[in-house]
C-alpha cells in the first residue's frame, strides 16, 4: 500500500463549476467524522506501510487543527506511515489563517494545495469563488511564513473573463513566487455544474476550446522557460517536486480511499465508496461497489494512465509484468499513430508530446484492448 486519500466532502459554498462530490455546509461534520473513524477502522487489517496521506475534498481545510490532528493520530494508529511521508492537504484560500496555516505545520502537513484558480477579480467572480486576488496572494505568503516549501497552487484556465494577456500574467504570478509545483486545469463544464446550467441559459459567459487551446498552448511554453517539468497533462513542477501521491496513481499503486466518493485500489481491484455523506454515515463507512479488474481491464487501465504522464507507456515493464501478447498488441496499434505524428516512441518508451497531451484519453482509446 503507498498511499492513503481522505475525502472531506464539505465545503462553504459550492463554486459554479465544480463537479466533485461536496455539500455546502458543516452541519454533518462531526457525525461525518465519527463514520470516517469507523470506516477507517473497519476496512484497516495489519499495519500496512504508507508513504503519502492526501486529504482532498470538498474542502479539507475547513476541518480545524483539532479534528485533523485525531485523523492523524486515527491512521498512524493503523499503518505504519514512514517517518519522510508525504503528507498533503488541499486548502481553499478562503480558509486560511497565519495561525491556521502554522497549526497545520505543526501537525506535519508538509505539503500544501491551494485552489487559487486565478489571480484576477474578474475570473474569481465567474468561477464564484469566495476570495479575491489579494487574498489570493497573501496566503501564499502566510504559507511560506509558517514554513512550508512544498506548495502547489490550482490555476484554471480557457476562461472568458481572461485573455492571452491575462493568463501570462497569472502564470507571471505563479512564476515570481518560485513555488515547486501548479496544477492547470482547462476548464472543464461538468454535467450538474451550476456554471454549465448557467451558460446553458444564456446567463453566464460561454466557454471556447479555442481559448483553452491558445492557454495551453502559452502555460506548455511558458513552464518550459521557466524550468518546469510537464509530467502530467494538467501537472508541473521543479525537478524532483512531483506530486508522489498523484504519481501513484498514475504508476498503480496500491492505494485506500476513505470518506464518501473516494476510490481504492488493491492492484486488482477497484472500490469507490457512494457519493452521499447521508449514506455514508449511516452505513459507517461499509457502502462501497467493487470491481475486479481483468487483464484486458488491467492493460486498458496502465495504457490511459501512463499516456497522461511524460513518463509515457513502458513497452519493457508492459511485457515483463503483462505478458508478451499485451505488449505486441500496444506496439502494433501504436505504428499508425506514431505514422500521423499523434503520439511518440524513443527506445520502449510510448509517450505524447506537449502538443499530443491534450488528446491523450482519444488516443489511449485507440490502443485499448480490442471487443471489450
Ligand atoms: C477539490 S478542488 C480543490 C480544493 C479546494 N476545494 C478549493 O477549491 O480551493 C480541486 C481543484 O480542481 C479544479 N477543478 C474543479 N472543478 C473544475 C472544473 N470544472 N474545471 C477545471 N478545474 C476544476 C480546481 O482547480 C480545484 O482547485
Ligand atoms: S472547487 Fe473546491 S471549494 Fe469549490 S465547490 Fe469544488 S471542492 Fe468546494
Amino acid at each position: 500500500m503507498a498511499g492513503i486519500y481522505i475525502h472531506i466532502p464539505f465545503c462553504n459554498s459550492k463554486c459554479g463549476y465544480c463537479g466533485f462530490y461536496s455539500v455546502p455546509s458543516l452541519k454533518l461534520k462531526e457525525r461525518f467524522l465519527e463514520a470516517l473513524k469507523e470506516e477507517i477502522a473497519k476496512r484497516t487489517e495489519n499495519k500496512q506501510t504508507i508513504e503519502t496521506i492526501y486529504f482532498g475534498g470538498g474542502t479539507p481545510s475547513l476541518l480545524s487543527t483539532e479534528e485533523i490532528k485525531t485523523l492523524l493520530h486515527i491512521i498512524y494508529n493503523y499503518y505504519n506511515v514512514t517517518p519522510n511521508a508525504e503528507i498533503t492537504l488541499e486548502a481553499n484560500p478562503d480558509t486560511l489563517s497565519p495561525e491556521y496555516l502554522e497549526g497545520l505545520r505543526h501537525l506535519g502537513i508538509n505539503r500544501l494545495s491551494i485552489g487559487i484558480q486565478s489571480f484576477f477579480d474578474n475570473d474569481l467572480k465567474y468561477l464564484s469563488r469566495r476570495h479575491d486576488s489579494t487574498h489570493a496572494r497573501q496566503c501564499i505568503t502566510w504559507a511560506k511564513q509558517a514554513g512550508f516549501s512544498n506548495i502547489s497552487i490550482d490555476l484554471i484556465y480557457g476562461l472568458p473573463t481572461s485573455n492571452a494577456d491575462q493568463w501570462s500574467r497569472n502564470l507571471d504570478l505563479f512564476f515570481g513566487m518560485n513555488l515547486p509545483h501548479l496544477s492547470a486545469y482547462a476548464l472543464t463544464l461538468e454535467p450538474n455544474a451550476i456554471l454549465t446550467k448557467q451558460i446553458e441559459q444564456g446567463k453566464a459567459m460561454p466557454v471556447s476550446d479555442e481559448d483553452a487551446l491558445r492557454d495551453y498552448d502559452i502555460l506548455c511554453r511558458r513552464a518550459k522557460e521557466n524550468g518546469l517539468l510537464h509530467y502530467e497533462i494538467s501537472n508541473f513542477c521543479q525537478p524532483g517536486m512531483h506530486s508522489k501521491h498523484n504519481a501513484a496513481y498514475w504508476f498503480g499503486t496500491p492505494y485506500a480511499g476513505f470518506g464518501p466518493s473516494a476510490h481504492s485500489y488493491d492492484g486488482t481491484s477497484r472500490q469507490w465508496n457512494i457519493a452521499s455523506v447521508e449514506t455514508y454515515m449511516d452505513t459507517g463507512g461499509q457502502n462501497a461497489e467493487r470491481e475486479t479488474l481483468s487483464e484486458e481491464q488491467q492493460y486498458d487501465e496502465y495504457v490511459m494512465l501512463r499516456l497522461r504522464t511524460h513518463w509515457g507507456i513502458d513497452l519493457k515493464y508492459m511485457k515483463r509484468e503483462m505478458g508478451e501478447r499485451f505488449s505486441t498488441y500496444c506496439e502494433q496499434h501504436a505504428q499508425p499513430l506514431i505514422a500521423q505524428g499523434r503520439l511518440s516512441q524513443t527506445r520502449e518508451f510510448l509517450y505524447l508530446t506537449d502538443e499530443q497531451m491534450l488528446f491523450a484519453d482519444g488516443i489511449a482509446e485507440e490502443l485499448f484492448w480490442e471487443n471489450l
